[in-house]
């Protein structure tokens, strides 16, 4: 079996971070959400791995290369444009050859990994398996139908009226039925070849197409909120262990990590929260479910809830939550505007000013 890992694509809801960088590859508890795939795929066994890519091709090859570190042997795709999810199917032809294949979204966050949906469909060799998993909006999703007996027997692409809360999960399986699927597919609206679209083939040419419904922890990380809890759920799990430095009057509560070179004076850490190499927290406040990435500098700040990517320096500000912090950002407080009060009072008056 092989894995088709998608990291192409341009990223626009988690602009303007992904407007400098590839989404894949914003880290979750400091490591690229992509990263966390591409072990869960070593994990189910597979090794031979091609990885599709689109304008932030070069990011992507740099942190991942041959794919030794994952003990995986990675083989890149170019697309020359972001044309859907199909599409990406059908330029991969040539390496995929007639292998049954996993498909995995590279923006996509699973945690627990796929080894068991693959044990399921290496075990029944089905044409197709989709993992499904129940969404208050499903709207923003490819949704699936299933009758009676749990076959899927319709997708729709982010319909408008979902008929069912069951929302397509970035993990496919697919024997070389696929291929012909998605050679007869047309654009959809919205100019992409939908992998939906493809599966809703395979199922009206009766071919067997069947899902496995999951309530376990998944996030499309396109956009700020699902980022900020998929950080939470893997800090929840975090290994704590301190090895930089903490000097006496700082303390460290609960589950932390602070990683080699990095420097905490004078501050509080509650975890669960990372701190990563070589970056220096000072006077500081970090709260529950922040991850600091490399060489970052936090200077007499509070933050909590949060991601603050590499080279970044926070100073004075208080209290920052919910934020995701891009790299090589400055944060400092506003210059304080001198109060001015202008006033015309009558007499006898009796006023009040907060200043
Ligand atoms: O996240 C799950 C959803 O992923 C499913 O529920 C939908 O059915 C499926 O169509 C897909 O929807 P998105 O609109 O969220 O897909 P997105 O454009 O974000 O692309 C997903 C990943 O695939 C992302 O890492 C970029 C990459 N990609 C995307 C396209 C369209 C490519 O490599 N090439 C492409 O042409």
């Amino acid at each position: 079996m092989k894995a088709l890992v998608l990291s192409g694509g341009s990223g626009t809801r988690l602009r303007p971070i992904t407007h400098t960088s590839a989404k894949q590859l914003v880290p979750v508890a400091n490591k690229p959400v992509l990263f966390y795939g591409l072990e869960s795929i070593a994990e189910a066994g597979i090794t031979d791995v091609g990885i599709v890519v689109g304008d932030t091709a070069d990011e992507i090859q740099e942190a991942v290369g041959d794919g030794t570190k994952f003990n995986l042997k990675v083989t890149y795709i170019h697309q020359e444009a972001p044309l859907g999810l199909a599409h990406a199917v059908l330029i991969a032809h040539d390496f995929l050859g007639d292998s049954d294949f996993v498909m995995y979204l590279g923006d996509n966050f699973i945690l627990g990994g796929i080894a068991g949906l693959v044990d399921e469909f290496r075990a029944e060799r089905s044409h197709a398996r989709i993992l499904l998993t129940p969404v208050s909006n499903p709207g923003a999703f490819g949704v699936a139908e299933l009758d009676a007996e749990g076959r899927t027997i319709r997708l729709e692409e982010k319909p408008t009226r979902p008929m069912s809360d069951l929302a397509l999960v970035g993990v496919f399986i697919f024997t070389s039925a696929i291929h012909e699927a998605v050679r007869s597919i047309r654009p959809s609206s919205r100019g992409e070849l939908e992998i939906t679209h493809a599966l809703q083939r395979l199922i009206d040419t009766q071919h067997d197409v069947r899902s496995t419904t999951t309530s376990g922890y998944w996030k499309d990380t396109g956009n700020v909120g699902d980022m900020l809890e998929a950080n939470r759920s893997v800090l929840e799990r975090l290994e704590p262990g301190v090895e930089g430095t903490v000097d006496v009057s700082s303390e460290i509560i609960g589950r932390v990590r602070i990683d080699a070179g990095a420097e905490v004076r004078g501050s509080r850490i509650v975890g669960p929260a990372v701190i990563g190499p070589g970056s220096v927290i000072s006077g500081s406040y970090i709260g529950p479910f922040t991850s600091v990435s490399e060489n970052c500098r936090i200077d007499d700040s509070e933050i909590e809830y949060s991601i603050v990517l590499r080279d970044s320096s926070i100073k004075g500000v208080r209290r920052l939550e919910a934020s995701l912090i891009g790299r090589s950002v400055e944060v400092t407080p506003a210059p304080r505007t001198p109060a001015t009060h202008r006033l015309v009072l009558g007499d006898y008056s009796k006023v009040q000013i907060a200043s």
